[in-house]
């Protein structure tokens, strides 16, 4: 399988979900230390007072802020090429308007990238992955205040300049369309309304909604700008989470369903990202909403500038789209109606190789920059007997999204930079909160209520895994 020489095979990580240590090291919390565990049926809860007796999972983690070392360790054995993972900006800035940074905070992160480096290991960096300084909700209410967007660059350049030569590959918001749109007016835009609603369905006032979403576009415009400055080595990304849909029927009214919904959930924040300007549907849809958002004189020529230099994605699964209601699918807020072509994972995601390649191919077509695949993976149960884990599943599902990949490179010549399945090691849900949700390369002994030694065991998959690395996809 003939991938490019430098393809980065790798695997990916987010702090909130991984490291634990929440109030450690002078962290402050952020958005992810309110939520509670919960389940495929019963959704988490954001919580505002922390000294309740629930479980909050992000609050341990998988102790990767104590276990780093071993963990890199071990990514180094598999042969990793590249880690995804993020900087949980409440570790850098505790409060995010902090008049200075967190020098602790500064110093673990400069001991993950620089062991990455020593095992071989590009780190690959997200700024902002669900993991807003709780401090700027309730004294800001997140992202509607504008002065929001200078305390995140003021963070973005603070990384940029500590990890200069360590760091060269960053990606500014994490599933920016899913945090923003609609699920995550919490986890994405920091707004005050969505903590004392439902968190993760909350509706709230649209023009708050946009306004804010405008100013996380600007935030990641100047953090892009600046990063370029600080460093012109620096490749900078946005990531987008893929939700692709297909017609139910060839019903027009069914295609122009899809295509609607493709339009809003996929293309906007990634045209805005790419193009640097606003697209036309999303400024007509806007309106028809009653949506006027209170723009500054700089904020076009901003967006212009601060174009990202490549695209990711993160995709797991696909369905279909009718005008009509009818039986959904699940995979949070990306369900759709059923396709029953499709197998679907043990918490109801659709399982589409194919759909991959439709992806990179529709997203090579639209915007001519290099991709990257930044998250793709099982979530499954996975039992641990006699020291091993056998997910053949999980090979099995990251085989044909390979060969996906490999057909859409080979075959339809789309530029694709790599592969970061989700995820290098056991980690704590973000939909669910749960463990028993494992996507990892490595099994970590943990369960639900947060019991377990917490030990380290490579799974099946991660000997597989390092076999294709080794091969640059030949063996998969
Ligand atoms: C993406 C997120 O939405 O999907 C990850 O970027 C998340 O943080 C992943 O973990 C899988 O979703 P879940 O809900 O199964 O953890």
């Amino acid at each position: 399988m003939p991938f490019p020489t430098d393809f980065l095979w790798g695997a990916a990580l987010a702090a909130n979900q991984c490291e634990g240590a929440w109030n450690e090291g002078g962290k402050g919390p952020s958005v992810a230390d309110h939520l509670t565990a919960g389940s495929r049926t019963q959704p988490r809860r954001f919580v505002e007072d922390l000294d309740l007796d629930d479980y909050f999972p992000s609050h341990t983690g998988v102790d990767f802020y104590h276990r780093f070392e071993e963990d890199i360790a071990l990514f180094g054995q598999i042969g990793l090429k590249c880690l995804r993972l993020s900087i949980a900006w409440s570790r850098i800035f505790p409060n995010g308007d902090d008049a200075q940074p967190n020098e602790e905070g500064l110093a673990f992160y400069d001991r993950v990238f620089t062991l990455c480096r020593e095992n071989n290991i590009t780190p690959l960096v997200t700024l902002s992955h669900f993991e807003m300084p709780y401090h700027l909700v309730t004294a800001y209410n997140g992202f509607a205040d504008r002065r929001v967007i200078d305390l995140f660059v003021r963070y973005a350049e603070t990384c940029f300049t500590r990890y200069r030569g360590l760091v060269t590959h960053w990606l500014t918001f994490n599933e920016i369309n899913f945090g923003t749109l609609s699920a995550g007016r919490l986890i994405g835009l920091g707004l005050r309304s969505a903590a004392q609603a439902d968190y993760f369905f909350g509706t709230g006032d649209e023009t708050e909604q946009y306004q804010a979403l405008h100013h996380v576009f600007l935030a990641s415009a100047k953090a892009v700008i600046a990063g370029h400055r600080i460093d012109s080595a620096n490749q900078i990304g946005c990531m987008i989470a893929n939700g692709l849909s297909y017609p139910l029927t060839p019903q027009p009214e069914d295609v122009l369903a899809t295509q609607q919904r493709t339009d809003w959930f996929n293309h906007f924040c990634g045209d805005v990202h790419v193009r640097g300007a606003y697209p036309s549907f999303a400024k007509a849809k806007l309106a028809k909403m009653g949506v006027t958002l209170d723009l500054a004189s700089e904020d076009e020529a901003t967006l212009l500038a601060g174009k990202v230099d490549f695209y990711s994605f993160s995709y797991y699964s696909s369905s279909c789209l009718a005008a009509e209601a009818g039986e959904t699918s699940e995979a949070n807020l990306l369900a759709g109606q059923k396709n029953p072509y499709l197998e679907t994972s043990a918490w109801g995601w659709q399982i589409d190789p194919i759909g991959l390649r439709v992806t990179l191919n529709r997203l090579y077509q639209r915007y001519q920059v290099p991709l990257l695949v930044v998250e793709n993976g099982l979530g499954a149960v996975d039992e641990l007997k006699n020291g091993v884990v056998d997910d053949l599943y999980r090979i099995d599902y990251l085989r044909v999204h390979i060969k996906a990949m490999h057909d859409a490179i080979v075959e339809d010549g789309v530029d694709l930079m790599g592969y970061t399945m989700w995820t290098a090691l056991d980690l704590i849900s973000a939909g669910t909160g749960e463990m028993a949700k494992r996507y990892g390369l490595i099994y970590v002994d943990r369960d639900d209520s947060g019991h377990g030694s917490l030990a380290r065991t490579p799974k099946a998959s991660a000997a597989w895994y390092s076999d294709v690395i080794a091969t640059n996809g030949a063996s998969a």
